[in-house]
């Protein structure tokens, strides 16, 4: 065996499968600065960055991964220039068309968060055929995050909870924690155990706000097309190192 492919078996034997994250979510970032150090325009670096979306889903479906959160298009990505857009859109659309057959027969069921409504029509119906042709998967939810902000996602869950509540089909003593939560993109799914962000960046950039509260984070100091399987596996390893109290002592 290769030198490269001890350590990934060698780090895969250290994961113990007893205590894995049910729902890890990564924030995909460096893909620019990845491209220019190498002299190439961004959509260079988020075509990379689309290659280690196929390769993690993968492995995270692999070692029982139930929910896998990316943030591939946030509220405020907008602001990037229509170019850099359009062709986020694209790969998008790309993913979906050569990924969705083996997302199925993995049993993968693909989810959207945040408001795909304002998507450009080609990648909206890309996104709304792989919801509909995995709808029934149970074996790890892919939720891609696409028009997404955490902040916006809590309002739009506050005028929900207003709109059930007016129309009498809430009584607001019911609102607690596990009524909020069905307002949600990520409703009827556990918060987020481990969030891990690449890029150097220490920060949360508007993601899953409200899901946060006990996450885990693991911060590295590479690009999102540098990270590969065995980056995963060490985030999983350092997960499993915490120890999580959520207040308690
Ligand atoms: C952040 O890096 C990354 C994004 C805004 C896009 C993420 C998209 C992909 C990984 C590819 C397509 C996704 C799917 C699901 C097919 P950045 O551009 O902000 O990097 P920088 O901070 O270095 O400029």
């Amino acid at each position: 065996m290769e030198n490269k492919e001890k350590t990934i078996e060698s780090l895969k034997e250290k994961i113990d499968v007893s205590n894995l994250p049910n729902h890890v979510a990564i924030i995909m970032d460096g893909n620019g600065r990845w491209a220019k150090k190498r002299f190439l325009p961004r959509t260079a670096g988020h075509k990379e960055g689309m290659e280690r979306v196929k390769e993690i889903v993968e492995v995270a479906a692999k070692i029982g991964i139930k929910y896998l959160s990316l943030y591939a298009f946030s509220t405020e990505n907008w602001k990037r220039p229509e170019k850099e857009i359009n062709g986020l859109m694209k790969l998008l659309v790309q993913y979906l068309r050569a990924e969705l057959n083996t997302l199925h027969k993995n049993n993968i069921k693909v989810q959207a968060l945040g408001d795909i409504s304002k998507l450009p029509l080609l990648p909206r119906i890309e996104v709304e055929k792989a919801i509909e042709k995995t709808k029934n998967n149970d074996k790890m939810t892919l939720n891609i995050a696409l028009n997404y902000g955490g902040r916006d996602e809590i309002i739009e869950a506050t005028k929900n909870i207003l709109k059930d509540v007016e129309m009498g089909k809430m009584d607001i003593e019911e609102l607690n924690v596990n009524t909020f939560n069905k307002y949600l993109y990520t409703k009827n799914q556990p918060d987020p155990d481990l969030l891990i962000r690449p890029s150097g960046e220490l920060r949360i950039s508007n993601f899953l706000l409200y899901q946060i509260a006990y996450t885990e984070f693991c911060f590295y100091n590479i690009y999102w097309p540098d990270f590969r399987e065995e980056h995963f596996y060490r985030a999983i390893i350092d997960y499993q190192k915490r120890d999580r109290r959520y207040g308690g002592i």
